[in-house]
């Protein structure tokens, strides 16, 4: 009988690691399933109770015993005895699985490989079926399905880790292709599933044929809906020590044009979501960096063809125009003037011109006009909408909705990819904010998934990511309340700022080579599981330890095949280098290069 061949003994238990010697490794087995790091166990006592624990170690001891030979001489001989050291999980009590619970009463009866079925049933009867959410199989046996809990999986933040290669993009396209597709047996045509995807290789667009997809291109993001830390990131040279005066000025002159474009709205302040126009805030800047002033008078500003005059030879010092400060803004929004020259004792230069703008200035028309920047500052950026806008990110266009958008951000200049996703992030974050304001609940709840996310939110503090990595972490300590959730996937977790992972609960690590991000992920998961996550450099394509609230306990998984894949980075040298040698258009190239 099978039973009977089964020779462990639990040699020791403590609350989180119970120690199994075992005598032939070959009879501890059930129906030939091979046991290996991640494999249960079941432990039973007199009680009915079972425990099941999650195997983490294999070890082999060799024990001197005594023996008699046939002659009746006693010799030594060595004797080998496996050890298994394995982490409680949890325990069934009447037919029911619960995590945790440490009441198997000492010493242990039995102890054997789980039972198929047993894990079966745990696994099945661990979600209620309306919330099921299902997108791997049990890595030691395909045929157990894994299920999560749908809603603590998307209500708590994601956290995709493993190298380059391990699988994680497959893993993203096959849980939001499951989850764009789930929907009630009533539901006709589009369900309400709203997934914004930061696509940084293109790689997704094989994958999501029915996503809208925004590149920059088709996509306006309007330059006006920058808030004052995105404003100052993409003008202002981070470390040079007038940063402080262009700030303020650039703080002003914004505030000030925002109040004349929108004369209806009151408590207009800097960062306030409405339109102003960048052109008339270039030209104000010019003028002041050029004004020059009534040295007797400083509130008369000397511009040609104004009230001033020359009259021969002599110059009138009382003449000039008198404006309050926010008159002279609003004058210098009109256009470029041209100012008197300095004069001895009569004209001084304004009070900008003390070069302190001029970096800025050709800073700021260069990024306005770069051809590359178009869907900030572009035609389109002044006449979209705000409502418009969020309808674009969120795929509320009409004949064109869709439960995934993909943002494809692989065309956006590297200096302001920070800037770019912090817009977007901030702006997904209030709508969520806003959304629940106006319903007071929240019925259109959103999940960002950030691809490559140590590269606009990493751990260094230094500004040029600045933006990014704020409208992240704000993200992950408080979108939770407003139905904002994060998928954040990284090879380099070590690298991504600490608030945002901390904040993670569901965890799908993959394989992970290089031992910083081994230790750190080691580190962050919630379950202290020593020898399962010593498997991170030795898992395979698609395999994966999923850990997390919404799972009934911790797995090693293997991810469902995805349906359309997304586009590989991997290059297929040998078949290109084999094939005979192509021509290349270069001036092609060199014109998609100069545009
Ligand atoms: N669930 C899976 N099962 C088997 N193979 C997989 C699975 N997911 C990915 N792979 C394979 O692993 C390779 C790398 O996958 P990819 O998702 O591009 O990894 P990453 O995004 O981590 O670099 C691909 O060739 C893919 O076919
Ligand atoms: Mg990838």
């Amino acid at each position: 009988m099978k039973q009977e061949k089964i020779n462990a003994e639990v040699i020791s238990v403590k609350p989180d690691k119970v120690k199994i010697s075992v005598e032939k490794l070959e009879d501890f087995k059930i129906a030939e399933e091979d046991l290996k790091v991640g494999s249960y166990l079941q432990i039973s006592d007199d009680n009915d109770i079972i425990l099941i624990a999650i195997i983490e170690s294999f070890s082999i001891d060799l024990i001197e015993v005594k023996k008699e030979d046939e002659k009746g001489s006693l010799y030594y001989d060595l004797e080998r005895k496996y050890i298994i050291e394995a982490s409680p999980i949890g325990i069934i009590e009447d037919n029911k699985f619960i995590r945790g619970g440490d009441t198997l009463s000492i010493p242990p009866k039995r102890v054997q490989p789980a039972e198929l079925d047993y894990i079966k049933k745990i696994f099945e009867n661990s979600v209620d079926e309306k919330v099921k959410f299902c997108f791997s199989k049990l890595s030691g046996n395909k045929d157990v399905n894994v299920p999560v809990n749908g809603n603590l999986f998307f209500n708590k933040h994601l956290a995709i880790v493993g190298a380059s290669g391990s699988g994680k993009s497959h893993t993203i396209a096959k849980i939001l292709q499951n989850a764009a597709r789930i929907k009630n047996e009533d539901v006709k045509g589009l369900n309400n599933s709203h997934i914004i995807l930061f696509d940084i290789h293109s790689e997704y667009k094989a994958a999501f044929s029915e996503a809208n997809i925004l590149d920059v291109s088709n996509f306006v993001l309007p330059y006006w809906l920058l808030n004052a830390d995105e404003l100052e990131e993409f003008f202002l040279e981070s470390g040079d020590r007038n940063n402080y005066n262009q700030a303020s000025v650039l703080r002003k002159i914004i505030t000030e044009n925002k109040k004349i474009k929108n004369p209806g709205k009151q408590n207009i302040y800097f960062d306030s979501p409405l339109y102003f126009d960048i052109d008339e805030v270039l030209n104000c800047l010019v003028n002041l960096k050029n004004e020059t002033i009534n040295s007797k008078s400083p509130d008369k500003i000397m511009i040609i063809d104004e009230s001033y005059s020359l009259d021969n030879g002599k110059t009138n010092v009382d003449s000039g125009i008198m404006l309050s400060e926010e008159k002279k803004i609003e004058k210098f929004f009109e256009k470029v003037y041209e100012f008197h020259p300095t004069k001895n004792q009569n004209i001084t230069k304004g009070n900008y011109a003390d070069g302190t703008l001029d970096k800025f200035i050709s800073r700021f028309e260069r990024k306005i006009k770069d051809n590359r920047l178009k869907f900030i500052f572009g035609k389109e950026a002044k006449e979209i909408t705000f409502a418009d806008t969020l309808k674009n990110l969120l795929s509320y266009i009409e004949k064109k909705q869709s439960n995934i958008t993909l943002i494809d951000l692989s065309g956006v200049p590297f200096e302001v990819l920070s800037v770019t996703v912090s817009l977007i992030s901030r702006l997904l974050f209030e709508y969520g904010y806003y959304y629940k304001k106006h319903h007071q609940e929240i019925k259109t709840p959103l999940l960002l998934v950030y691809e490559e996310a140590h590269k606009y939110a990493p751990k260094s503090d230094l500004s040029r990511y600045r933006s990014s990595t704020v409208a992240i972490e704000r993200i992950a300590k408080e979108g939770r309340k407003y139905g904002v959730t994060l998928a954040i996937v990284s090879q380099r977790p070590s690298e991504i700022s600490e608030t945002i992972f901390s904040q993670c609960n569901n965890f799908i690590a993959m394989r992970l080579t290089n031992p910083d991000d081994q230790n750190y992920v080691k580190r962050l998961l919630p379950d202290t599981l020593e020898g399962v996550t010593g498997m991170l450099p030795s898992l395979r394509c698609g395999e994966a330890i999923l850990i997390g609230d919404s799972v009934i306990m911790p797995s090693v998984i293997q991810i469902d095949r995805c349906e359309d894949e997304p586009s590989s980075n991997d290059v297929k040298y040998i078949e290109c280098w084999k094939r005979s040698w192509m021509e290349v258009n270069f001036d092609d190239i060199t014109d998609i290069w100069e545009s």
